[in-house]
């Protein structure tokens, strides 16, 4: 049900992404798939991607019926960038979508001139990064549209699923708005076809008290990973998260990278330290998409990261102390 919660959010998620329109939907694999339908994108069309990120960033283009175009990303920041994504622009182009990953800006400014000077629409992957900011501007809007997800675990979650779309533009605003509740332009009257893709009032509800929280939740976040960075500093066998100078990070994940990886997941296992890999299998070595045609080889720089990376424990509420135990076990283990 679309009701006063959820314009409620809707209004001050706006506010917080520094854009006119906030369109709430029920996830944000929809939220991409929206995005790009409200951008004209469909077969024929190629929308560029980068070769390392979540599943969700591909299925959306798969889902629209153009083709999925990756480009690898920096092996430092795990984004893409201007070089990458120039050398893959076709007359067919229709769309990018820079994904803010781990929680770490894009570069944004040499996107927006792909915008300016070429007209192809910049859809914002910002599901890992509610709160990071591009040269001091708030990741989400920046682009043509934002699109985002409130999966619990996020740094703005709520209690299931859930997700946005955020834009300074009022038509791509309104396509979304009526895309996400079948297509409707008032009551049972159509204007194009459409799904049923509607953020609930209760989820609403949360993500409006939570997001009074964000700010703070962050701060926590970049104090942790902060800890960590000092305290891993002389470890060469990993490296460490690089930000751009001009991005700031708000550390959804605190993400390292060693040639060790799965030895050193199963030592910190079994001192009773979980973590995760973000992610073991690039998309385009899913099985799922085999039809695609892309072979193991073709992106090295995204397997090589798939191979390489282990998250590390970081949420709002764990301790310093927490931490330099995490660092104690992982100097321990390559023999510091
Ligand atoms: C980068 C990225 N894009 C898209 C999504 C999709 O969001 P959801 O799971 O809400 O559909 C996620 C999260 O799951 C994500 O991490």
């Amino acid at each position: 049900m679309l009701g006063k919660e959820l314009s409620g959010f809707e209004d001050e998620y706006a506010l917080f992404s520094n854009t006119a329109y906030c369109i709430g939907v029920g996830n944000g694999l929809d939220a991409l798939y929206i995005a790009l339908k409200a951008c004209g994108v469909g077969p024929g069309d190629e929308v560029i991607v980068p070769s390392h990120t979540f599943l969700a960033t591909w299925l959306s283009v798969i889902r629209t019926g153009a083709r999925v175009v990756p480009v690898e990303p920096d092996p430092f920041t795990y984004n893409i960038n201007k070089q990458s994504i120039d050398a893959a622009i076709t007359e067919k182009t229709k769309a990018v979508i820079p994904v803010h990953l781990y929680g770490q800006a894009c570069e944004m400014t040499s996107l927006m001139d792909l915008k300016r000077l070429r007209g192809i629409a910049i859809i914002e992957d910002n599901a890992q990064a509610h709160g990071a900011t591009w040269n001091g501007k708030i990741t989400g809007g920046l682009g043509d549209i934002g699109a985002t997800s409130f999966y619990p675990i996020k740094n703005l979650g709520a209690l299931g699923d859930a997700g946005a779309l955020v834009t300074q533009n009022g038509d791509l605003a309104q396509y979304a708005r009526h895309y996400r509740n079948y297509g409707f332009e008032s009551k049972n009257l159509a204007d194009i076809e459409g799904v049923n893709s509607r953020l609930d009032e209760i989820q609403a509800a949360v993500l409006r008290i939570k997001l009074k929280y964000l700010a703070s939740w962050n701060d926590e976040r970049v104090k942790l990973a902060t800890s960590y960075l000092q305290s891993l500093k002389g470890v060469a066998d990993i490296q460490l998260p690089h930000s751009h100078p001009q991005a700031t990070h708000v550390y959804h994940l605190f993400v390292i990278r060693t040639d060790r990886r799965n030895e050193l997941q199963s030592y910190l296992a079994s001192h009773q330290i979980e973590t995760g890999i973000h992610y073991p299998v690039p998309p385009h070595l899913q099985k799922g998409l085999h039809h695609l045609g892309f072979r193991k080889g073709e992106f090295p720089v995204a397997e090589s990261i798939a191979d390489g990376v282990l998250s590390l424990p970081l949420w709002p509420g764990m301790e310093v102390s927490d931490v330099e135990f995490v660092c104690d076990s992982i100097r321990k283990f390559f023999g510091y």
